[in-house]
């Protein structure tokens, strides 16, 4: 199946940093969906390199981390055949379109409104301009390949409102160019919270550990953390979000690496307490991990390399093209 050959497909774009280590969230809340989506869309997964160095990377783990994300994306189920991987610095015109929403569309009260910029920069002594800016970079992302749908968690959809607002601002401007996109958010993994605090996300940035179940933690250690999860008063295993907020993050786990429903979970755990079920979801989780990590250590550096080069070199056109219409429009061409 060749994404350029199937134009009447809609179009899905949507991509992970290579900053930190990946997690259950990432999977649950991206990933898991992608893989779903790439049968009956034309996908297209980026490896956002230019985001990742709004905060400062060390050089050669950044090297290293672009290939990991790729190696994940593949040993999630992205496949190459179905579906394009390129890295984002590859195409220029990701940059140049940026900048030319930065003068043409954003403002800066629409950006003073993101809140993950107001949670990354908080406390900070010093915040790049990129950070500020990098919800006009990943409209640019988006808007750049006519997407009809960016797959997210819901960390991400206030960015993708925004870009929704920069692109109906442009075409308002300068005339139809821009697709305005929708969001997908999962009906269950689009917030999947921390073990060590159901009131935080699970976040690659966490200061501890304990937070996550990384994609690349060994079974066993995996285990500890899930029997270490906090959980809450009481003993029932109970889908009560309000009430029972730990329990119930741990339930959707557990539900969307097994399909069993929550409802069936409450039921299949009657009269059995935390230790019972935290048993069960650790055998779960370690499942899924042997499995994906045979997949991620399958793949050399040079196959990864000719992935993203063969992605480049598919999406550089797409690219390009609407770059030029946007140019047009300006008169800048
Ligand atoms: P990033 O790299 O922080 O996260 C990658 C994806 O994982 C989702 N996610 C979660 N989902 C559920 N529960 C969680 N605890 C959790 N933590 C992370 C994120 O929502 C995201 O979908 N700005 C984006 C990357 C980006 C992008 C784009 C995405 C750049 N350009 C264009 C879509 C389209 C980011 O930093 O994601």
């Amino acid at each position: 199946m060749d994404y350029k050959t199937n134009k009447n497909k809609p179009a899905v774009f949507s991509g992970v940093q290579p900053s930190g280590v990946l997690h259950l969230g990432n999977y649950l809340g991206a990933l898991k969906q992608w893989v779903e989506m790439q049968e009956q869309y034309n996908c297209i997964f980026c490896v956002v390199d230019y985001h990742a160095i709004t905060v400062k990377q060390e050089p050669k783990q950044l090297s290293r981390r672009i290939l990991d994300v790729v190696r994940t994306y593949l040993a999630a189920g992205i496949h190459p055949a179905k579906a394009v991987i390129f890295q984002q610095s590859a195409i220029s015109a990701h940059t140049e379109l940026a900048w030319i929403l930065n003068c043409a569309a954003a403002r800066l009260s629409d950006l003073n409104k993101m809140t993950q910029f107001k949670d990354k920069s908080a406390k900070k002594e010093s915040v790049s301009v990129g950070l500020y800016d990098y919800p006009v970079l990943m409209a640019a992302d988006i808007l750049l390949y006519n997407t009809d749908a960016v797959p997210v968690g819901e960390d991400q959809v206030q960015h993708v409102e925004l870009t929704r607002t920069l692109a109906q601002r442009f075409n308002r401007q300068y005339g139809q160019v821009f697709k305005i996109p929708e969001v997908v958010i999962s009906e269950q993994g689009a917030r999947i919270m921390g073990l060590d605090d159901p009131a935080k996300k699970m976040s690659k940035s966490a200061a501890s550990p304990a937070n996550y179940i990384a994609l690349t933690d060994t079974p066993e250690v995996a285990t500890k953390k899930i029997r270490r999860a906090v959980t809450d008063s009481g003993s029932e295993i109970k889908y009560d979000l309000k009430n029972k907020p730990a329990i119930a993050n741990l339930m959707v786990i557990y539900s969307l690496l097994t399909n069993i429903s929550l409802k069936e979970i409450e039921k299949n755990y009657q009269g059995q307490g935390y230790g019972e079920f935290k048993k069960d979801l650790a055998e779960a989780v370690k499942k899924f991990l042997v499995e994906f990590q045979i997949k991620y250590n399958s793949f050399t550096d040079d196959e990864v390399r000719q992935i993203l080069k063969h992605g480049a070199e598919k999406v550089r056109p797409l690219a390009e093209e609407t770059l030029k219409t946007v140019k047009n429009k300006l008169g800048i061409n």
